[in-house]
């Protein structure tokens, strides 16, 4: 067993800390407040090869391995989850989802551009009636020959106005439930395809969650991925090791709200000494550190397993549901350390504990991620 990173992983958690503090922390807290997208961050992302990480070099990509992902998550979401969620939806869901499913056409067209971030993908299952229950389809993908008809209405979608792929979840055979659900690459700009209003968020304000309608849009059959009837199985499949990345953002959440509890603990004083000194501060701290060692030993676990080909399925739902509800307490305990401070923005955890909340219902609520554990340990 090892449980030391490489010199390399070092390098890029090291790259991924100082654009986080340089790049993202400037700004963030009005880029919160206004709803604004960090399109000059996203873009250096891409510069800086953030956005298609574990890509083939020969398709644009960094070849690193998943440790490596989640390390430069991780330090991106200590300072600002809106940057992060762009990333992981680019690299987890659309650069995996096409590198392992496309065909060579697809990967060339669209891969090696979402990989080198000149453009942003999106990943598109979540309707007004399907989230969880993610087989019941409405939007429906007509076979027309040597095109889809597609129709229908995408809720809730992360890079939404920002993204120029799509990779769309629809029903092309009612009659055979999941298994007649394809997924298409949709461009920006087909026609019959709009994107809605921007959603007013509790938490990462910045990132641009949209709905989408589709009203007959022409979308060649060049553009399906796999075989007909694969599409559930793809986002399934893509899915289960994808919420590695939103596991490695609840982490950085949490990490990044420890920090500063930490840090204000040691400045701040209260009945005569440092905060730090009273042991009702220092068994809090306690816990956080210890919880989020544990989050953070689950993600490298299931990164592994990913990284070595190996099912991960399990171990990723486990990672996500512990780190996110780890984010979720360990802010709440960082705003309660900072006391009044915390409540406002200037301190940033009041931003961190709002945007922990997203980790325990995106990409699979924390009762989806319980379901694909207990199957599995049921099995
Ligand atoms: N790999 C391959 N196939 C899989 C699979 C996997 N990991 N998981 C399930 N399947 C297959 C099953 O084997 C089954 O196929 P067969 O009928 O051929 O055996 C089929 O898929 C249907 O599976 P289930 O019967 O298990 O389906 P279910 O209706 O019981 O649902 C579920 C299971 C786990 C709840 C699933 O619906 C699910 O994961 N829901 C949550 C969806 C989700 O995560 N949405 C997030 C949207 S994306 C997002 O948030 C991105 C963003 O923008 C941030």
């Amino acid at each position: 067993m090892q449980f030391q990173l490489t010199e390399e992983h070092l390098m890029i958690q090291q790259a991924a800390r100082e654009f986080a503090q340089n790049e993202c922390k400037p700004g963030v807290i009005e880029r919160d407040e206004t709803q604004k997208f960090p399109a000059e961050q996203v873009k250096k992302m891409g510069e800086l090869g953030f956005m298609g990480m574990m890509v083939d070099p020969k398709y644009g990509g960094g070849g690193m391995d998943a440790i490596s992902y989640v390390l430069a998550m991780e330090e991106i979401s200590k300072v600002d989850a809106s940057c992060s969620v762009v990333m992981s939806v680019n690299n987890s869901l659309v650069c995996w989802g096409l590198e392992n499913f496309g065909t060579e056409e697809q990967k060339q067209k669209y891969l090696v551009p979402l990989a080198k971030g000149e453009i942003i993908g999106a990943f598109c299952l979540s309707e007004p009636e399907a989230g969880s229950d993610a087989t019941s389809q409405r939007t429906l993908a007509v076979d027309k020959g040597d095109y889809y008809e597609l129709t229908g209405t995408k809720n809730w979608i992360t890079n939404g106005s920002s993204a120029s792929v799509y990779l769309v979840m629809a029903q092309t055979h009612p009659e055979l439930g999941h298994k007649g659900i394809n997924c298409l690459i949709v461009e920006r700009g087909m026609p019959g395809f709009t994107v809605g209003p921007k959603e007013n968020k509790m938490g990462i304000r910045g990132s641009d969650t949209h709905s989408l309608m589709f009203d007959k849009v022409k979308v060649p059959k060049a553009n399906r991925i796999g075989e007909d009837g694969f599409g559930f199985k793809f986002a399934m499949k893509t899915l289960g090791g994808g919420r590695i990345g939103i596991a490695s953002q609840a982490l950085g959440i949490a990490s990044g709200a420890y920090e500063l509890a930490l840090a204000y603990s040691k400045e701040r004083a209260a009945f005569g000494k440092l905060i730090s000194q009273h042991q009702a501060i220092q068994f809090k701290l306690a816990d956080m550190a210890t919880r989020i060692e544990a989050a953070r030993l689950l993600i490298y676990r299931a990164a592994w397993l990913k990284s070595n080909h190996q099912p991960c399925e399990k171990e990723s739902a486990m990672a996500k549901v512990f780190a996110s509800e780890t984010a979720m307490w360990v802010t709440t305990e960082a705003v309660q350390i900072h006391g009044g401070y915390g409540y406002v923005k200037e301190y940033h955890v009041e931003r961190l504990m709002r945007d922990a909340k997203i980790t325990q219902i995106y990409e699979g609520t924390s009762e989806v991620q319980r379901i694909v554990i207990s199957r599995a340990v049921l099995a």
